[in-house]
């Protein structure tokens, strides 16, 4: 069976056989990782990408050459150490970040903050001076801080555009998606569950009331699934056992997100992808909510719909853990 990903970059194929310009180049940091590698083979896959540049500060070059055999049109260019960063992302329409170190058991995403912030701030740095009006998808954990680290760099260089900046939290949606479909005996292809919030523990907000199709769960099962959903990722960290936290699943619903943006800059109607963004729909400046993607990034934010009394309680216990998230970002590129 195709996946959605697959089904849905074929019918993307056909419905811009024509007019559409279908010349986007993507660029991945971190691209040799565990992440990175699996995320470079699918979005090699993609017929709307016709650059694929791959920077790493190491490996960079076989996987490049490996990718670079696959008969797709993707041309496949590969960078590394940051010397080459500039060139890497030069000109990008789309760079995703996906550098820094992952999980190990026992770890928090927070306990990634002090080696990843300084990743993500180089990356946003030289995207400022060689992609300013790039979208930049940021994939590297701890989100729910690095998001702000890359605004406040941004805004310094006077060139952040809050329509072009995302936390990618789709992983959330994914797996959502696919534990509700496993309950319910449903095709996971056919179930949507919004996720907002944040990215981390209690700020990953799925809102089981808004799944399409609608389903109802008594509420201990329904407390069982919201708790599966937020530790997901503690999940994988534990059965790797030190070789690493989720890699595949993340990578497909990256390349998801990714093609997303990808399809809605060349002017595709109604996409529609939860993402971590600058937002006005909670006290928390940055907050997960479906979006509705096109030319520029962000075209609107579709809010947070309505709430059950328990998905409002979890927003307002949310809020102030990312409130605190967001400053241990800000406060980062403030001090540094
Ligand atoms: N958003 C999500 O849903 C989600 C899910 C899982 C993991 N993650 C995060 O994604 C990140 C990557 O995870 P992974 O499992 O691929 O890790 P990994 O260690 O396998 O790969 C990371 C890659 O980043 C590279 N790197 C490190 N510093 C760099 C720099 N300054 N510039 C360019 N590249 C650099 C490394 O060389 C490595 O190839 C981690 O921060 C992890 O926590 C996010």
């Amino acid at each position: 069976m195709f996946s959605r990903l697959l089904r849905r970059t074929l019918i993307s194929t056909r419905n811009f056989s024509t007019s559409k310009h279908h010349n986007y180049k993507v660029a991945i940091a971190g691209a040799a990782g565990g992440i990175g590698q699996p995320l470079s083979l699918l979005l090699k896959q993609s017929p709307l990408i016709t650059e694929l540049s791959l920077y790493d500060i190491v490996h960079t070059p076989g996987v490049a050459a490996d990718l670079s055999h696959i008969e797709t049109t993707a041309k496949i260019a590969g960078f590394m150490g940051p010397e080459n960063l500039k060139q890497a992302l030069k000109g990008a329409d789309l760079i995703v970040v996906a550098a820094g170190l992952p999980r190990k058991p026992g770890m928090d995403r927070d306990d990634l903050f002090k080696s990843n912030a300084c990743v993500v701030r180089e990356i946003a740095e030289v995207t400022a001076e060689s992609a300013p009006k790039a979208l930049l998808a940021i994939i590297t954990n701890p989100i729910n801080s690095v998001v702000a680290i890359a605004a406040e760099v941004l805004k310094k260089a006077g060139k952040y555009d809050p329509k072009r900046l995302f936390g990618v939290s789709t992983l959330d949606v994914v797996r959502a998606n696919t534990f509700v479909a496993e309950l319910k005996g449903l095709c996971p292809l056919e179930v949507n569950v919004p996720v907002i919030g944040g990215h981390a523990g209690a700020t990953i907000i799925p809102l089981i009331s808004q799944a399409t199709p609608a389903v109802t769960f008594p509420p201990d099962q329904l407390q069982a699934l919201i708790r599966r959903i937020q530790d997901a990722g503690t999940e994988v960290v534990k059965a790797k056992a030190g070789a690493g936290s989720a890699t595949l699943s993340t990578a497909y619903a990256a390349a998801r997100m990714a093609i997303s943006l990808v399809r809605g800059l060349n002017g595709e109607q109604n996409i529609v992808e939860c993402a971590y963004v600058e937002s006005s729909v909670t006290e928390a400046k940055y907050f997960s909510t479906p979006l509705l993607l096109g030319k520029n990034g962000i075209e609107k934010n579709l809010g947070l719909g309505r709430l059950s009394d328990f998905e409002q309680d979890m927003v307002k216990k949310a809020i102030p853990v990312l409130q605190k998230n967001i400053k241990t970002g800000e406060d980062f590129v403030i001090n540094n």
